[in-house]
């Protein structure tokens, strides 16, 4: 009832704001045009100013900035309880470390300019033998929220006090010898109270899972304070670059063990015991030379699918990037062992590697980089026929693959998928390289000329 005169008066005024003539049309055109402009304007440059705003003084968004301070208390609670907090923020650590002779006595450059929670990283051994360290931050004024992983280990600790919040990694040293970083997950309630301090960038930083090389430290004055930071910062960041790690998904395993596993024979043990000391030693020597690797072909089907290698396999399949080979692959394994049994292919082309030893083959893939795919060669010796085995470009990630540290692609699944199609889940136990991976493509035939230097096969 109330809106009734409004909307009347409204009706009655519409006649005389309707153009009466073509002059009075093209005015009004003219007048809106402008009115369009201005709002335009208006709103690009508020969309500027707000950037601005955003960009320069990014603490502003959480209402907090870092105070020096809430680090030496954290420094001092880690001093009396025995604790070594060590600066693992790689953003200040990288910034420090290309600009460290910058030293402005009573400027806080480098810690002050964080973007959400400053991060150090403690072990949990420290963690769990002195429990007097979290209870003298509590005394010291921190409010102590704790994460933990599914199998209830601390994962990530976040203290307030004053300023933004101050997050501690929890490293976990493995048997396989290396730090295992577990994603951040929690209870709802604890991730909404650290959520609105942290932005969304550091935040999926802190949901992957991450594995890193065991690493030194040293003491060092950043910004005057006594802080513990990674002795070769270089060498740690890029670790932390390559340092996502994927867990083996034990419940696919489960389930896959349950669906389809016999009984293993005493045959397929001995197997599966030696593929996995041929890989740990492979690991040993490719790790001395340098030379990144990760599981292929059915080693990587064996990690996805049952978290373990397949029996009937007979081989094991590494996967290594054509620019990192180097001819003292051959010469250090022989020298341990390995006896190369045959060479495919050659450095620009279609190179594979063949090593055997206690009866187990070892095949060294070598991938080419082509637009958005990266494939493999294969070569039929008795015809000279060459195959090209086509993938999804991928990245590497780490995983624990029966207690060794290793890496897989990272899009494992579009991988395997790509070799063993959408059935690979199902065990397949006459599987021929030529004919069954879908992703496999003719490629030629390698010239008479050259047979001889792209077909070596050796008499063992
Ligand atoms: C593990 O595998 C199961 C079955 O394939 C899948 O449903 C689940 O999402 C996987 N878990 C993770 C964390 O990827």
């Amino acid at each position: 009832m109330m809106f009734g005169p409004c909307t009347k008066d409204l009706r009655h005024e519409e006649p005389l704001t309707k153009p009466t003539s073509r002059m009075w049309g093209i005015r009004n055109l003219r007048r809106k045009a402008f009115v369009v402009v201005l709002v335009v304007v208006g709103l690009i440059l508020l969309d500027q100013i707000y950037l601005h705003v955003w960009l320069s003084s990014p603490s502003t968004q959480f209402q907090r900035s870092l105070h020096l301070d809430d680090v030496r208390q954290l420094l001092r609670a880690g001093q009396d309880a025995s604790v070594t907090t060590i600066l693992f923020d790689p953003v200040i650590l990288d910034a420090w470390n290309r600009n460290s002779h910058v030293e402005v006595p009573g400027v806080c450059i480098f810690l002050c300019h964080v973007v959400g929670p400053l991060t150090f990283a403690v072990t949990a051994a420290q963690l769990r033998d002195k429990p007097m360290f979290l209870s003298r931050l509590a005394q010291l004024g921190f409010t102590v929220t704790i994460f933990e992983n599914s199998e209830g280990q601390r994962s990530h600790v976040f203290l307030m006090r004053q300023g933004s919040p101050l997050h501690l990694v929890v490293l976990h040293m493995k048997p396989a010898d290396y730090l295992r970083q577990y994603a951040l997950e929690g209870p709802p309630h604890n991730v909404a109270q650290v959520k609105q301090y942290i932005t969304k960038d550091s935040w999926n930083h802190m949901k992957l899972d991450r594995a890193y090389e065991r690493f030194s430290t040293k003491d060092k004055k950043i910004d005057g304070v006594d802080l513990t930071v990674p002795s070769h910062v270089d060498s740690f960041l890029t670790d932390h670059r390559n340092s996502h790690f994927l867990p083996c998904n034990e419940s696919r395993a489960g389930y896959y063990n349950l669906k389809y596993l016999k009984n293993e024979s005493p045959e397929d043990t001995r197997f599966k015991h030696k593929a996995w000391k041929l890989i740990g030693k492979a690991k040993v020597l490719l790790d001395q030379l340098n030379i990144p690797f990760w599981l292929s072909s059915g080693t990587c089907l064996g990690f996805y699918r049952q978290c373990d290698i397949i029996a009937w396999s007979k081989d094991v399949d590494l996967g290594i990037f054509i620019e990192d080979y180097k001819p003292a692959i051959i010469t250090e394994f022989e020298k341990r062992g390995l006896r190369l049994i045959a060479k495919f292919g050659k450095e620009s082309d279609s190179l594979e590697l063949s090593f055997k030893e206690d009866e187990v083959k070892l095949d060294l893939f070598f991938f080419y980089t082509e637009g958005a795919t990266m494939w493999n060669g294969g070569t039929q010796a008795r015809t000279g026929k060459k195959y090209k085995y086509v993938f999804p470009a991928f990245t590497l990630c780490w995983t624990e693959f029966l207690e060794l540290k290793v890496r897989v692609p990272c899009q494992t699944e579009e991988y395997i998928r790509a070799n063993y199609g959408p059935s690979w889940f199902t065990p397949v136990t006459n599987w021929d390289w030529k004919t069954s991976p879908p992703n496999v493509r003719e490629n030629g035939v390698w010239p008479e000329a050259e047979r001889s230097e792209v077909i070596v096969l050796k008499d063992v």
